[in-house]
């Protein structure tokens, strides 16, 4: 069992806090990894009770984890509710810190502070400092920051430097919700727990890799947000970023936060920058227009925007990505990301060299790269490999086709309930374990690369490609892959 702390939840009424945050916590009780003493605070401006404030909960719960095997539970409910309280306060307020203080002093041991800021980053300096002023913070506190941490580089160094004016690096967990879903981390253990693959893993093995998360949704009700941070900041310089260094970056050591953290933010400084004369070959850029998804007419970005005339936000970018260094030289990485694509999913695909030499006739016609891995993250959990095989017959010639070896994950381990992304990574600010938290130099080295690309956009003025809702994206994303000689796995 994990040591009891208080978990303080800023923002606490938030779409956050209610989607992923307070069901995460529910299912670690449910699990037994939240001991039964300390407290669950939620905080936010609003003046409700906490009454009101369990009400809310426990009908957010039912509905979230209501249709789940191992969802909604009343015996753990009772158990869960006994933790939860709620402090109405400004987190920009310094004297409403004594509300919280009270709060947390009502319990009668002092534990140890685990603060999740799940606000606006403008808040987050105010509220660390906040905090400090009311003695709140101590060696064994913890902070816990989501994303967007900044809009640049500046803008991130400034956020940094405010929180560590209170936390030391060893304090802080910053969130990459990707790093805590079950099969991101199966791609460590896939890459270094087989001797099958790590001797393949190189350019003179693998062809390309493509690294795609597609998304049904639009932007719906974030289309302010999206104005001002496009899909470049919300899900390159993150997601596919840390997805990209789990499958570039060299062995750790161990599974040790420093280790894998050191390893992965030398691969986001390889990354060769952009320039700008390469940012037409190397980078498109797309915004979606009025289509249909599974069948259905779906509204445009601009529609989403309340009758807004232009905007040139992105909710669509492909990039040609080359790493600079032994192990990668000379193999691109393809990265593909949008909104309102025709299907969810997260993907990527190591596609292997040619043969050297080929005996079949008809085989470097027919799949003139026979070996991929895809290697599936969501919305189901596979890996496939594509091998070639004799095609059964009596045929003169010898004829091959390519058939996968499947391993369905939720298959092989009888997964009903895989755990969620915030539930597992919430466990290890519990456990203070910093291996799946990004630390302050990969986020800085994942802006300075990304801004160089924002840069070139904006110096170009390079102009959002519109697509249909229900496309792959931009016909230029085609051509970007295209003009290697190569295609993207779906078409
Ligand atoms: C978030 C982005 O970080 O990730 C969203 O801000 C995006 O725009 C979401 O929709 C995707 O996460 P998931 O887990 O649904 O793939």
């Amino acid at each position: 069992m994990n040591e009891a702390c208080h978990i303080v939840i800023f923002g606490g009424l938030g779409d956050l806090a209610m989607r992923k945050l307070f069901p995460a916590l529910f299912r670690l009780m449910a699990r037994g990894h939240l001991p039964s003493s300390g407290l669950i605070v939620g905080v936010s401006p609003e003046g409700i009770s906490s009454g009101d404030f369990r009400t809310l909960i426990r009908n957010n719960l039912i509905e979230h984890l209501g249709a789940e095997t191992s969802g909604f539970d009343e015996t753990i409910w009772q158990e869960f509710a006994k933790k939860l309280c709620y402090v109405a306060m400004d987190g920009s307020a310094p004297e409403s810190f004594q509300n919280l203080s009270r709060k947390l002093d009502s319990d009668s041991v002092p534990r140890p502070l685990i603060v999740y800021l799940a606000t606006e980053p403008l808040l987050f300096g105010v509220i660390c400092a906040n905090l400090r002023a009311a003695n709140l913070v101590d060696s064994r506190s913890r902070l816990v920051l989501e994303k967007p941490l900044g809009m640049d580089l500046p803008s991130s160094m400034q956020i940094h430097n405010q929180v560590a004016q209170v936390f030391t690096e060893r304090q802080i967990y910053r969130i990459d919700h990707y790093l805590g879903k079950e099969t991101v981390q199966n791609l460590i253990a896939v890459r270094f727990g087989n001797a099958l693959f790590e001797p393949l893993w190189n350019a003179t093995a693998i062809d390309h890799v493509q690294i795609t998360v597609a998304e049904k949704v639009g932007v719906a009700n974030r289309y302010r947000y999206y104005e001002k941070v496009g899909a470049l900041r919300d899900m390159v310089q993150n997601h596919l970023l840390q997805l990209l260094c789990l499958v570039a970056m060299e062995p750790p050591s161990s599974l040790d936060a420093q280790a894998v953290r050191d390893e992965k933010v030398k691969v986001i400084r390889s990354l060769r920058p952009i320039e700008r004369h390469e940012i037409n070959r190397c980078s498109v850029r797309g915004q979606y227009m009025r289509g249909q998804v599974d069948g259905l007419s779906v509204s445009g970005y601009l529609d989403e925007g309340c009758g807004e005339a232009s905007s040139n936000a992105e909710t669509f970018v492909a990039l040609r990505v080359e790493i600079e260094n032994w192990r990668w030289a000379g193999v691109p990485f393809y990265l593909r990301t949008g909104k309102r694509l025709p299907h969810r999913y997260s993907e990527i695909v190591i596609q292997f060299k040619q043969l050297p030499h080929s005996i079949f006739d008809d085989m470097q016609a027919r799949s003139p790269n026979p070996n991929k891995l895809i290697i599936r993250l969501q919305p189901e959990e596979s890996i496939q490999l594509m091998i070639m095989n004799k095609q059964p017959g009596l045929d003169e010639q010898m004829l091959l086709s390519p058939v996968s070896l499947n391993l369905s994950l939720t298959e092989a381990f009888h997964l009903d309930h895989t755990p969620l992304a915030h539930e597992r990574l919430l466990l290890d600010v519990l456990r203070d374990n910093q291996t799946l938290f990004v630390r302050r130099d990969e986020v800085e080295a994942a802006w300075s690369w990304v801004d160089k690309i924002q840069d070139g956009w904006q110096k170009l003025d390079q102009r959002a490609i519109p697509y249909p809702a229900g496309s792959w994206g931009p016909l230029e994303a085609r051509d970007l892959i295209a003009r290697d000689g190569r295609s993207w796995h779906d078409s």
